[in-house]
C-alpha cells in the first residue's frame, strides 16, 4: 500500500522505490486552470513550450507528470532532461532510461528505471462499479475467472485486470508500434500482487513480462516490465 503526503498542489505525493522502477506521484490542483508561471518554471525548456500548448486538465496533467518525472530523475541520480512524446502519445526518455507515466484528476504518477526494457504504469480507480467493462476488457477466460469469484470481489479484479493490461500497452506500444486489444492478453492477478501476463498473439509474446499491482488507497497502481525475449 503506497501512502500519500497531504493533497497540496503540485508537491511530491509519494516517492517508493518499487520492483520495476522508482515510482512518484504528484499532487495535482482540484481544477482546469492554466498552470502558473512558477509551477512551468520547474520544466525543462522544450517541455514548458510543450506544455504551454496544451489546456486545462491536459496541460494540469501533463505538467504534473513531467514534475513527477523529474523527481524519479533525482532518485536515481540522473540529470534531468526533456521528456516529449512520440507521435502515438508515448513519453520518450533519455538514453538509458526508460519510464511512463499515468494520471487521474487529482495525481499524476510517473515511473522511470534504468535499461532498454519496456515500462507500463497505470492508475485506476475502483471505488465506482461500471457495468459492462468486464465484458469490454477481459476475454472469455478472464470472464469467466471473474464470475466464478464472490460478488464483491469481482469489480476489484476486473480492474486489477484492465489496469495491468493499460501498464502491457504502455509497455509494448513503443516497440510494436501497433493497437494492442484486450484480447490479446490474459492477466492472472496474484494475491501477493505479483500478476501473471499471458500473450495471446505471437508478436506480443516475443515479450516476457513481469507485471505487479499495489493500492493507493481503493485506486489500483499496476507497473509492467516487458523484455524481449
Ligand atoms: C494509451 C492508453 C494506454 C493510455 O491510458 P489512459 O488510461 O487513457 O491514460 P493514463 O493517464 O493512464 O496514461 C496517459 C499517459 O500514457 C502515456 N501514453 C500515451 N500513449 C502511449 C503509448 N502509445 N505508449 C506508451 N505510453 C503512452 C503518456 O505518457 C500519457 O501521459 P502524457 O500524455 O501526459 O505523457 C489508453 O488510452 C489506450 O489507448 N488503451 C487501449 C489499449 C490498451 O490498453 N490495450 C490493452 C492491451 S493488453
Amino acid at each position: 500500500m503506497i501512502h500519500l503526503s497531504p493533497p497540496v498542489p503540485w508537491t511530491t505525493a509519494f516517492v517508493y522505490a518499487l520492483p520495476h522502477g522508482v515510482v512518484v506521484g504528484c499532487h495535482l490542483p482540484s481544477g482546469p486552470d492554466p498552470v502558473s508561471a512558477e509551477v512551468l518554471s520547474r520544466l525543462v525548456p522544450a517541455e514548458r513550450t510543450f506544455a504551454m500548448s496544451l489546456r486545462a486538465y491536459r496541460q494540469v496533467q501533463f505538467v504534473g507528470g513531467r514534475l513527477a518525472l523529474s523527481v524519479a530523475f533525482a532518485e536515481l541520480g540522473c540529470r534531468r532532461a526533456a521528456v516529449l512524446s512520440d507521435s502515438f502519445g508515448a513519453p520518450i526518455l533519455p538514453e538509458s532510461l526508460v519510464g511512463s507515466i499515468t494520471h487521474k484528476q487529482d495525481l499524476a504518477v510517473g515511473l522511470v528505471a534504468r535499461g532498454r526494457v519496456g515500462v507500463g504504469v497505470d492508475l485506476e480507480d475502483t471505488d465506482r462499479v461500471r457495468p459492462g467493462v468486464a465484458e469490454r476488457v477481459l476475454t472469455p477466460s478472464e470472464l469467466a475467472a471473474v464470475k466464478a469469484l464472490v460478488p464483491s470481489r469481482q469489480w476489484v479484479d476486473t480492474v486489477v485486470r484492465f489496469s495491468v493490461k493499460e501498464s502491457v500497452y504502455k509497455a509494448i506500444h513503443p516497440a510494436l508500434r501497433r493497437y494492442v486489444g484486450f484480447g490479446e492478453v490474459e492477466v492472472w492477478p496474484g494475491t501477493d500482487g505479483c500478476d501473471r501476463v499471458e500473450p495471446l498473439v505471437p508478436d506480443v509474446a516475443a515479450f516476457r513480462f513481469e507485471a505487479r499491482h499495489t493500492w493507493i488507497g481503493e485506486r489500483v497502481l499496476s507497473t509492467v516490465r516487458a523484455e524481449p525475449r
